[in-house]
């Protein structure tokens, strides 16, 4: 009898491992942080190659840490980082440029190209994004271009695209598997939502050759087995969603309108709007929550792109913090900013603005502002942001929302918590176990797989540890919500300017 599921999460900072049994308790883990590559402002990328050492080396570490072996092992599910892209040789497995990464801008004025040609429609109407350097296709394209003899292998039928699930398991399979599950087709801007196929008119549009595309899979399903050497035997590989879609399963929002909030780097919400793609009149993004076998359940999404990221350059940039942590006790040590505003813009602003020239920047600042006051201002942020997809969502579903599931890193915060359901006015429902993007990928391996048998198997396992309830007054909320609209709107356009 098989004891685990091993879930590999390849997230923008650093990769996880987690071994799970079956009342989804972690029964192993091992993470480790990667290189971030900054080689211009707004650009990003991360070593293909690192990612897949860093991966494995994880996932071999959390299972010498319980001494298991590959027979103990029922399935493994993989969750990543959405959009992020590699193109790499085929017949050497060496990709020819490093990966770029989500949150990379380079493709902003290409976008504005495609906008300017009155793209816009036509692409939200077959893969349900916007035009915009987030997602894969034209940072796809931008490889194509600049890197050296690309084209012409690329017509060869010598490159292979994948996103990151898509990378690894071609790895783990030593290249005999080349898929990518739904969930993140659905992010590259190239895929038809509806007919879940690559979509030719914007191959043809952005010059992108269908050949170096993966095939697109369910996201629970046997893709593949292991190569041997990697874990002494073989392993199936099971299941893959982007990490947003991961943590909307590990959450249980399996009801048409359940709705969630992950902090990772970025902040993400997702609401599961059942087998209809709802179309977004807000600026949301319409995408694929997951495929289940011949079904598949869409979701609504609003990407913000710095959350948990802003706490983290206040630790590492300003230095004004040793962990994370601490700014539970700093926020809270003072009954407000002081007048302080953060607009954490620093790689422009996604969802509802849509705007790739905007920066970060602090308003309100007086000389009494001091670093309690600013580490409240970083954390309300993020509030803010979750208000402002909160109120698109109620928009486009033409209800206004009641309650929120959080989960991430910064979900263990209670100011964040607490704030965000006095600025969206909404119950915010932390679960017991927060880490739900890892175990969603292992729900979906162990559900092709049989180790847990369906949806209700699954459902047993989750627990709440609290919920916080709104505690502002409407007056209140709505002073707050005005100052933050307008800081917003001063950071749009700002290197333009
Ligand atoms: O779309 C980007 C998203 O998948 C990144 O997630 O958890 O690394 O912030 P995370």
């Amino acid at each position: 009898m098989k004891k685990y599921v091993m879930a590999f999460d390849e997230g923008t900072t650093s990769a996880r491992c987690v071994l799970y049994d079956r009342e989804g308790n972690t029964v192993s883990t091992a993470q480790k942080e990667f290189k971030q590559i900054f080689p211009q402002n707004g650009w990003v990328e991360h070593d293909p190659m690192e990612i897949w050492s860093v991966q494995i080396g994880v996932a071999q570490e959390a299972m010498y840490k319980i001494n298991c072996t590959f027979k103990d092992i029922a399935a493994i599910g993989i969750t990543n980082q959405r959009e992020t892209t590699v193109v790499w040789d085929k017949n050497t497995g060496v990709p020819i440029y490093n990966a770029i990464v989500w949150q990379c801008r380079r493709t902003a004025e290409y976008c504005d190209s495609l906008k300017n040609a009155g793209k816009t429609d036509m692409i939200k109407e077959k893969t349900g994004l916007l035009i915009d350097p987030y997602f894969s296709a034209t940072k796809l394209r931008w490889i194509l271009e600049n890197v050296h003899g690309a084209r012409e292998k690329a017509a060869k039928g010598e490159l292979l695209f994948g996103t990151i699930e898509t990378w690894l398991i071609w790895k783990l399979t030593s290249g005999r598997v080349h898929v990518t599950d739904y969930t993140n087709a659905a992010r590259t801007m190239m895929f038809d939502i509806h007919s879940l196929k690559w979509d030719k008119e914007i191959l043809e549009l952005l010059n992108i050759p269908e050949s170096m595309l993966p095939q697109p899979v369910p996201s629970s399903s046997v893709y593949g087995f292991t190569d041997a050497h990697i874990f002494g035997g073989k392993i199936p590989i099971a299941g893959a969603a982007g990490d947003q879609q991961a943590s909307l399963f590990g959450l249980n929002c399996f009801d048409e309108g359940d709705c969630k909030m992950t902090y990772g780097t970025g902040g993400f919400m997702l609401m599961n709007t059942g087998n209809r793609p709802v179309k977004s009149e807000n600026g949301l993004l319409t995408t694929i929550a997951w495929g289940i076998e011949d079904k598949v359940n869409y979701a609504l999404e609003g990407s913000v792109f710095v959350a948990g990221a802003a706490v983290q350059w206040l630790r590492d940039e300003l230095g004004i913090i040793k962990n994370s942590a601490e700014t539970e006790k700093m926020a809270m040590s003072v009954s407000d900013t002081n007048g302080a505003v953060f607009v954490p813009a620093f790689t422009g602003l996604g969802a509802p603005y849509w705007d790739p020239y905007a920066r970060g920047a602090i308003f309100g600042l007086s000389r009494g502002t001091n670093k309690n006051h600013i580490a409240r201002a970083v954390l309300e942020s993020l509030g803010y942001q979750t208000k402002n997809l909160a109120e698109a969502m109620a928009s486009d579903c033409g209800t206004s929302l009641k309650k929120i599931k959080i989960d991430g890193g910064a979900a263990a915060n209670n100011f964040i918590a607490g704030f965000q359901a006095d600025i969206t006015g909404c119950d915010i429902v932390r679960p017991a176990c927060i880490e739900t993007t890892s175990l969603g990928a292992a729900y979906l391996a162990g559900l092709a797989t049989g180790y847990w048998k369906n949806i209700d198997d699954i459902k047993e396992n989750f627990a709440v540890d609290r919920v916080f309830h709104p505690n502002m007054s409407e007056d209140e909320r709505n002073k707050c919500i005005s100052k933050w609209n307008e800081a917003v709107k001063r950071t749009k356009g700002w290197i333009k300017s």
